[in-house]
């Protein structure tokens, strides 16, 4: 049984998202999506939200489960006997934001980060963006998963 962790903030997941858990879930037995704190960010959305949209959007997938990861991704893994990390790539800057993490969650319990590319028709596709966009008034439905739009309108 091969079961790997999607971590992220997803704030909000996107259809992005939702194209790199769907390639995942071809390559483990068991994918678990976990929502989880970035220090470095103040989410719009709070974690149970987020998880929400996220369990909504995935609930095609027969092998995805979604859950709030608290405290250190590898210890979350651990837990959850996973031995692989997933994340999507959309390009090289995303490589050189990932490639210390994954070095990082290697170094402290030896386990591996995949990467994924993903669709290029969502490359420009990102949580940040989609949140500007919402902000200046912009549609943002073609980016993100039924049930989002209204989510990130209610946080704003
Ligand atoms: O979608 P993001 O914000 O790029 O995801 C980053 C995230 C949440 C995966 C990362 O910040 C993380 O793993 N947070 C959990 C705490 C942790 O383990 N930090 C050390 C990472 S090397």
């Amino acid at each position: 049984m091969t079961i790997a962790v999607l971590p992220g903030s997803f704030d909000p997941m996107t259809l992005g998202h939702v194209d790199i858990a769907t390639r995942a879930a071809k390559l483990f037995d068991q994918l678990i999506v976990a929502v989880a704190h970035n220090s470095a960010k103040a989410p719009l959305l709070d974690v149970s939200a987020r998880a929400k949209l996220a369990s909504g959007a995935l609930q095609h997938l027969p092998n995805v489960t979604v859950a709030v990861a608290d405290g250190l991704l590898v210890a979350f893994c651990r837990e959850r006997g996973a031995t692989a990390i997933v994340k999507g790539l959309r390009g090289g800057a995303d490589y050189d934001y990932e490639r210390p993490m994954a070095l990082m969650n290697r170094s402290l319990t030896g386990i591996e980060t995949v990467f994924i590319t993903g669709d290029a028709a969502l490359s420009h596709v990102a949580s940040s963006l989609v949140r500007d966009v919402a902000r200046h008034g912009g549609d943002i439905s073609p980016y993100v998963p039924p049930g989002v739009v209204d989510a990130v309108a209610a946080a704003l």
